[in-house]
This record gives structure tokens, C-alpha cells and sequence, in this order.
């Protein structure tokens, strides 16, 4: 494989007040195996920030240390920072983070229950017992994903009757129930049709304007048609963060250039 310059990067910074989320010198260790060197990036409040990159470059790896999900399986050092915390102290209340960072994954995950109770298990939990609340809750998390009109009349059906494509916005609406600030999205698409991803690009664009997205993704054209500000990562380095227009038409790095031109390696 050709040699990159991993050291040096173009990594864009924003205004403190548009930070919603800092990294700062992030590292994770697969036991004696470094799979994240050194990551700091920001990620600006109501935007759509991609993270592009070669399988095995590092992107879930980092993105799952945003809301504390390598906790069991690897070790991380460096700081994140999330309203004025270092989320990655051991003293944070990992519950409560995932209220305010939730997460989506690759398959979708609903349930084995039904569409409402997929909806209303985590305000259960914690004790939001007004029925009036909840059924708004459910009607207004299933907008915001773009299946209400799909599934309104069939709220007591089974969440396993439901396609690729509901079930994953499914997954959307139940990751907004307990409205947080910053969605992460593992390649949200990757395991559905055009059509279905078509919606959920929508949807995500959409949350935007609510929620600040961080989302892996594969599909470069995914990145280019929803996301702002996109992340190159190599072999666990982040070497270029910056506005996707940029890095889709004028990359700074010959490493960025090879990828998205289809040349690497
Ligand atoms: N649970 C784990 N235990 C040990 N090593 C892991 C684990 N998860 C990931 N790795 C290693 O960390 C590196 C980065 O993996 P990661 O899954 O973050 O890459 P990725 O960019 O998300 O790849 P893909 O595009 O295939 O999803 C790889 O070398 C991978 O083998
Ligand atoms: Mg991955």
C-alpha cells in the first residue's frame, strides 16, 4: 500500500458557541493493538458531519467513543468534550450521556415488540408515566423520522413486521424519544434498497435542523448530497476534516485526493 503522510492535516475549527462536541488528542487501544491516533476534531452544532475512510480505518472505532459505547471493549484516552465535561471521565453517568448522544447502528435493531412500545420503553424507564405525553412523544418522534404516515394506523403491530428501511427509521424515531443533542449514525443505509435510503437521507437531513449528526458512511455520494463537514480517516489518523464541498472538489491531502478518486492505495 502507498505511503501517506499521516502527520500532517487540515482540520477545520469552529467558534466555541458552535461547538457542540470537542475531541481533543483522542486514542484507543484494542488491548495492546492502537486503533485511533490521536484524534481531535470538533463538530459543529446542527450540521451533518461524514466520516469517510477505508474499512478498517478507524471510523467506528472513533465514532463510538463519542458516546462511551468502547467502554467494555478497548481503552480510551484523550478528552471529549460535551457542555463544558470531559465525557470520558470515569465519573459521567454513562446512562444519562446516551440520553443527550444516542446512536443508531448498521442494522437496524428494533424491539421485538411493538411500533409504540419500541417508541415508549426508554420514557418508561425513566418514569414518564402521562399517557397524554407519551402518545405525543411517539406521534412526534415518528414525524421527525419520516415513518408516521407509514405506520399510524398500525402503532400496536409488531416493529418485526415492519421493512429494512421503516424498521432503520424506526430505530431513528426511538434513538429521538428522549431528545438528544447529537445523533451518531453507523452507516445508517448500508443495509437497504435505494428507495429506502433515499428516505432516510431525507429524514437526516431533516433532523439537522434539531440535532448535530455524526454519521459513517461508505457511500461517498452519501456524504456529498447530505453532509456539511466531512472526515477522512486513514489507518486510525484523521487526516483531513473540513467542509464537504472542499474535500469533495479540492482535498488538501494527496491521501483524501486517492480515495474519493477512487485511486487508493
Ligand atoms: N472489538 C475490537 N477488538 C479488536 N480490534 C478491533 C475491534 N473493533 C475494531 N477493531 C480494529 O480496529 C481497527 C478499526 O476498526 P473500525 O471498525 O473502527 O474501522 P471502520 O473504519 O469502521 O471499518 P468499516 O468501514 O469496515 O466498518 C481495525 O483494525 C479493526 O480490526
Ligand atoms: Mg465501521
Amino acid at each position: 500500500m502507498k505511503q501517506y503522510d499521516l502527520t500532517k492535516n487540515n482540520i477545520i475549527q469552529f467558534k466555541p458557541e458552535r461547538v457542540a462536541l470537542d475531541a481533543k488528542h483522542v486514542n484507543v487501544f484494542y488491548g495492546e493493538k492502537q486503533s485511533t491516533f490521536d484524534v481531535s476534531m470538533q463538530f459543529p452544532k446542527n450540521r451533518i458531519i461524514a466520516f469517510i475512510g477505508a474499512s478498517g480505518s478507524g471510523k467506528s472505532t472513533f465514532l463510538r467513543c463519542l458516546n462511551r459505547m468502547n467502554d467494555d471493549v478497548a481503552t480510551v484516552d484523550g478528552q471529549i468534550n460535551y457542555e463544558g465535561l470531559n465525557i470520558n471521565s470515569s465519573a459521567i453517568n454513562v446512562y444519562e450521556l446516551r440520553k443527550q448522544i444516542g446512536m443508531v447502528f448498521q442494522q437496524p435493531n428494533p424491539f421485538a415488540k411493538s411500533i409504540k412500545d419500541n417508541l415508549t420503553f426508554a420514557l418508561k424507564k425513566h418514569g414518564i408515566k402521562d399517557n397524554k405525553q407519551i402518545d405525543q412523544v411517539v406521534k412526534s418522534s415518528l414525524k421527525k423520522a419520516a415513518l408516521y404516515e407509514e405506520v399510524q394506523d398500525s402503532l400496536n403491530k409488531s416493529a418485526m413486521s415492519l421493512s429494512g428501511g421503516q424498521a432503520q427509521r424506526l430505530c431513528i424515531a426511538r434513538a429521538i424519544t428522549m431528545n438528544p443533542d447529537i445523533l451518531l449514525l453507523d452507516e445508517p443505509t448500508s443495509a437497504l434498497d435505494p428507495i429506502s435510503t433515499k428516505k432516510i437521507e431525507a429524514t437526516i437531513k431533516e433532523l439537522s435542523e434539531k440535532y448535530t449528526i455524526i454519521m459513517v458512511t461508505h457511500n461517498m455520494q452519501q456524504a456529498s448530497r447530505i453532509s456539511d463537514y466531512t472526515a477522512f480517516f486513514h489507518m486510525g489518523h484523521l487526516i483531513e476534516y473540513d467542509k464537504t464541498s472542499k474535500i469533495f472538489t479540492n482535498p488538501s491531502e494527496e491521501a483524501t485526493e486517492d480515495y474519493i478518486t477512487g485511486h487508493f492505495g
